[in-house]
């Protein structure tokens, strides 16, 4: 089987590298692509010869533009990344017939009330990257294609920077910190949305029923303040040098930190079709979350 992954170096992207590859042979580009292939989002419509030329049984979809807040004014870039790029590939994916599995966000719903939602609540984004996201998924259905979407929210991987990492640097320097205590969300591990990824991906290709739109996040649910809470005290017990005081770290409003885009307050997914679908259980986000910090502090 051929595989097709675009935005590899990404903290999913990288992860799906390693998850993937058991199952075929693995093309992936970067935005730079590799001689006579184009990875460039920006210009959409050279990802057709792309697809021609690789043949691909399954495209994959990391790549995207999530930066939020610069999305707010360069909202025809992100268009072109986030639905246009993936419009492209879905296209090329019905005519081929082959599968494309790509990656949505909390993001296309307006974050109100406090229940976790599912894949049929309505939706209604706040910002440029939640809007272009939910084009994307649009472009994805109205093509035709076998397809795999997967909205996920809280993103973190080992590899880069990462909130984890900002608050362990800040706890270090500081007395005191203040973090975001009315957002409420998932932490979810790159690792985990790739390995998910390759398992759903293998089982609907052998069933291509189970294709479709499916909320994909670790389980149970935070607000950022309780997760640098649980990072800072996992370090601290670890023996790594903390100045900040347990009961310094303080809860503030999103008001406390402006910022260009809206940001929804209820991130929280329902995930029972998916681990239902394909008989997956999703582990509590603590338990990735351990992981990484693991991996970081070494
Ligand atoms: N991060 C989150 O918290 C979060 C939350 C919900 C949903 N998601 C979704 O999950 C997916 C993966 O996100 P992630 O966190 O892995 O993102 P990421 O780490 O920011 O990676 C984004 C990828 O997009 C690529 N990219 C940027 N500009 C490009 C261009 N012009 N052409 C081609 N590729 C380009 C980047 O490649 P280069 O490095 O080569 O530029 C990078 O590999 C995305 O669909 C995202 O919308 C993420």
């Amino acid at each position: 089987m051929k595989i097709l992954l675009f935005g590899k170096n990404g903290q999913v992207g990288w992860e799906l590298q390693r998850s993937l590859a058991p199952l075929g042979d693995v093309i992936a580009l970067d935005h730079d692509g590799a001689p006579g292939l184009s990875g460039n989002f920006a210009d959409p419509d050279s990802l057709a010869a792309t697809v021609d030329a690789v043949a691909p049984d399954l495209i994959v979809n990391a790549a995207a533009h999530t930066a939020v807040d610069k999305a707010e004014s360069e909202p025809d870039f992100a268009r072109a990344l986030n639905a246009l790029a993936p419009g492209v590939l879905a296209r090329e994916a019905a005519r081929r017939g082959a599968l494309l599995v790509h990656y949505s966000t909390d993001y296309v719903f307006d974050g109100s009330g406090d229940a976790p939602r599912t894949e049929d609540a309505p939706t209604g984004p706040l910002s440029v990257y939640g809007r272009t996201k939910l084009e994307g998924e649009d472009l994805i259905r109205q093509s035709g294609c076998r397809h795999l979407i997967f909205r996920t929210s809280w993103v973190y991987a080992a590899r880069g920077g990462n909130f984890a990492k900002t608050m362990l640097r800040l706890a270090a320097e500081r007395d005191a910190l203040t973090v975001i205590d009315d957002q409420h969300g998932a932490p979810t591990g790159a690792e985990l949305l790739a390995d998910v990824s390759a398992h759903a991906a293998r089982a609907t290709l052998a069933n291509p029923e189970l294709g479709g739109l499916y909320h994909l996040v670790a389980g149970g649910e935070t607000t950022w303040h309780a997760y640098a809470r649980h990072v800072i005290e996992f370090a601290r017990a670890r023996g790594v040098p903390i100045q900040v005081a347990a009961d310094a770290i303080r809860p503030v409003p999103t008001s406390a930190f402006p910022t260009p885009a809206v940001r929804p307050a209820n991130s929280r997914l329902d995930t029972r079709k998916l681990q239902a679908a394909f008989g997956l259980r999703l582990p509590a986000w603590q338990q990735g979350v351990d992981r990484m910090l693991t991996e970081i502090l070494n």
